[in-house]
């Protein structure tokens, strides 16, 4: 049974119900839900935002840049460029189902994605603009003052309307109906044998520890080199950032493994160029595993079962500038 679910906003479905009565209901991983609520004007709004480079100092970068929607919704560097080609100091993980982690960003500083999205417009190595700079931007802009006052039914626009709008957004980039989604949902065929054999090694190894749930992963914070330290220049030390205990130095949020195919190049600081290097480390570093060859070339199809029906919709037209709105800057 290959089920089609190809419209984004709408509350197509298959109930919740339906799966359990499937025969792969009690796997470690879950299928993807299609959006259920979500609010259209708002997500049509919050996708202008999204693909908008006037949100940013030079003009230049929109929160697609980093989180390219035709490239997996990232941006396959190592670690991100942004304002005045500044490298910065992670990988940019993919938005494409981030509404199903547990919190957002590799340390999990924000809560959800509304909280999240204020970061990057503000962060001087990102887009480099301010809240209030972006706010006046899009106040000179007729047709989102337009826009603003059908969406929220007031004269106001203000950072909480942009990043509500932007989060609204980002709930519609769920992929469904991978592959492996088809296999769970009934489809005996859906898989290869090859496919199959790697899920097997995933959860009989313990992948399925940390890598479970809807997502494959998104679902806790987990250390990076529970067997074997990790090895790496990166000074990024994760979860400790936040919480201040030492306890959850390289902890790290376990990164879905959703689209992973798509997602490359791999881990907080992006030195695994490939999936067959991402899986032979994790093997060894956190399951004490050295696969075989063969061993890794099957989980790596496994992997690449997980990639879904990519978020398909038109391009959205921004309104243009008026005379009052401010130039870009260097
Ligand atoms: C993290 C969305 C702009 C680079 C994230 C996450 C989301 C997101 C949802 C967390 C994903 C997760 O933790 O799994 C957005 C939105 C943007 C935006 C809505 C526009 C307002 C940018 C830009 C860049 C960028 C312009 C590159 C210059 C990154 C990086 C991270 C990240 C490097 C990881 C940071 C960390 O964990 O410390 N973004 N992003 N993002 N984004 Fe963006
Ligand atoms: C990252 C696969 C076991 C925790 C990853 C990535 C892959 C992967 C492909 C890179 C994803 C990305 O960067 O987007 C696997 C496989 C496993 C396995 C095939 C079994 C052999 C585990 C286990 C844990 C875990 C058992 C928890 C103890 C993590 C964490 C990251 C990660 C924390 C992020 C690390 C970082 O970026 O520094 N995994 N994983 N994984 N996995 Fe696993």
């Amino acid at each position: 049974m290959s089920i089609k679910r190809r419209l984004l906003y709408a509350a197509t479905a298959i109930s919740v119900g339906a799966i359990s009565s499937l025969s792969q209901a009690n796997e470690p991983i879950q299928p993807i839900e299609p959006v259920k609520e979500v609010n259209v004007a708002l997500a049509e709004l919050g996708k202008k935002l999204y693909f908008d480079p006037r949100l940013s100092k030079s003009g230049f970068i929109s929160c697609n840049s980093c989180h390219n929607l035709s490239m997996g919704g990232t941006d396959n560097l190592k670690t991100s460029i942004g304002h005045n080609w500044q490298q910065g100091p992670i990988n940019s993980p993919t938005v494409l189902n981030s509404s199903l982690n547990l919190a957002q960003f590799w340390d999990g500083r924000a809560a959800d994605l509304k909280e999240q999205a204020g970061g990057p417009i503000a962060n001087p190595g990102e887009m480099a603009f301010t809240h209030t700079l972006a706010v006046d931007l899009l106040k000179s802009i007729p047709g989102y003052v337009h826009e603003f006052r059908l969406t929220f039914g007031n004269d106001e626009i203000n950072i909480d309307q942009v990043t509500d709008a932007i989060a609204e957004f980002e709930k519609t980039l769920v992929t469904p109906d991978s592959p492996f989604d088809q296999w769970l949902l009934g489809d005996e065929d859906a898989l290869t044998a090859d496919e199959l054999a790697g899920y097997k090694l995933f959860k009989d190894s313990g992948c399925v520890a940390c890598h479970n749930g809807e997502a494959v992963g998104g679902s806790s914070f987990q250390k990076m080199g529970v067997v074997e330290p990790y090895q790496t220049n990166n000074e990024v030390e994760g979860r400790v950032a936040v919480t201040g205990v030492d306890a959850d130095r390289f902890m790290f949020k376990v990164p879905t493994l959703r689209n992973v195919e798509l997602t490359y190049p791999y881990f907080h600081d992006g030195e695994a160029q490939t999936l067959t290097e991402a899986v032979d480390i994790m093997g060894r570093l956190q399951l004490g595993r050295q696969f075989s060859d063969g061993e890794n070339a099957q989980i790596v199809a496994f992997l690449k079962s997980l990639t879904g029906e990519q978020p398909s919709f038109q391009l959205p037209i921004l309104p243009p500038s008026s005379e009052n709105t401010p130039p870009p800057q260097p």
